[in-house]
């Protein structure tokens, strides 16, 4: 008998036509309030379950017994719960490495947008204002030579720096718990406490993973010590941020403004505060959200899930215990 797979986010045909051809398949097209008790219904049979942005806890998987692997089309996998996970032995894959440069790209559109004003101007000539050459009121500010500060050197931080430090000629300085000798030397980086990368950029880039430990790790005192002139961008998660106080600095003009492609919720209110400030720049999550990218990651995610379900290590494991927990040690490389 056929394995059964769940599918929880759209995929194109030919990846989808991958897994039919090994599995049994059921596609739901996201997860929401109306089909929400089918999606856990199928859980109960399912072996494999694949998709992205929705959150996966012990409720969900509370009679899931079959579930072997679980493959979040994402590099993120904080929508997971990854005790309960562990608790059914279920394997956690996602989607490293293949997004880096499309998120990076993301993250610089938004350094030039907040500083060049870009859609608040492009707003204005769309709403006919545009009668005569914009005055000092309208003008943004240089990129380039500027200093750029990254909270976070991982992948992305590293593609963040290359752009800056090679594209825009910018020191970077950066705070990582870990050194990334590899980016100091290309690069020129240089690594400081927090508080002083705080200080002392004028780009500060959160590229941080959503951690218990990283949790609105950004609050009112991180933006009580940047310079009134700092642009803040966030390109990671939104929860790494306390969004009340970030929005207080830019309100009371604490900083200069805000280039945002996640929030603390998402999709972000109607109502946000945020929306009303002219030195914001919104993005609705699109980090990786390219064609090529998209179809790249869906099929990393696939084969993540083929190889899981048919017993080989999948490559691209969140905690490799969980699949030595079910296969057993011989299978380890
Ligand atoms: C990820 O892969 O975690 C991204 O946030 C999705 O765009």
């Amino acid at each position: 008998m056929k394995k059964q797979v769940v599918v929880y986010k759209r995929l194109s045909a030919s990846l989808l036509e991958r897994l039919q051809q090994r599995f049994d398949v059921t596609c739901f097209d996201g997860v929401n309030p109306d089909n929400r008790t089918a999606f856990e219904t199928a859980l109960r049979t399912a072996h494999g379950l694949i998709g992205a942005s929705v959150r996966i806890d012990a409720a969900t998987l509370a009679g899931a017994e079959n579930l072997e692997i679980a493959s979040t089309i994402s590099v993120g996998y904080d929508t997971f719960d990854l005790d309960a996970l562990k608790q059914h032995g279920i394997a956690l894959t996602h989607t490293p490495g293949v997004l880096t440069e499309t998120v990076a790209d993301t993250v610089f559109a938004l350094i030039l947008a907040t500083a060049r004003r870009v859609v608040e101007l492009a707003g204005f000539v769309r709403a006919g204002q545009w009668h005569r050459s914009i005055g000092l009121e309208l003008f943004g500010i240089d990129v380039h030579h500027k200093t750029l500060g990254c909270i976070g050197m991982g992948r992305i931080g590293t593609a963040v720096a290359r752009r800056a430090r090679l594209g825009f000629e910018m020191p970077v300085i950066y705070h990582d718990l870990h050194p990334a000798p590899a980016v100091e030397e290309a690069y020129g980086a240089t690594r400081l406490p927090l508080d002083q990368v705080l200080a002392e950029a004028d780009f500060i880039c959160v590229l941080l993973p959503l951690l218990p430990s990283t949790e609105r790790s950004i609050n009112a005192e991180a933006f009580d010590r940047m310079k009134p002139s700092a642009i803040f961008i966030n390109g990671s998660r939104g929860r790494v941020v306390d969004q009340d106080a970030l929005i207080a600095a830019l309100a009371s003009g604490k900083i200069r403004g805000a280039g945002l492609d996640v929030f603390e919720k998402e999709p972000l209110p109607a109502d946000s505060p945020l929306l009303g400030m002219s030195n914001v720049v919104a993005l609705p999550h699109i980090g990786s959200a390219t064609a090529e990218t998209r179809e790249a990651m869906a099929a990393m995610a696939v084969d993540n899930l083929i190889a899981g379900l048919e017993g080989r290590k999948p490559a691209h494991l969140v905690d490799q215990t969980v699949w030595f927990q079910r296969h057993g040690p011989s299978d380890r490389d």
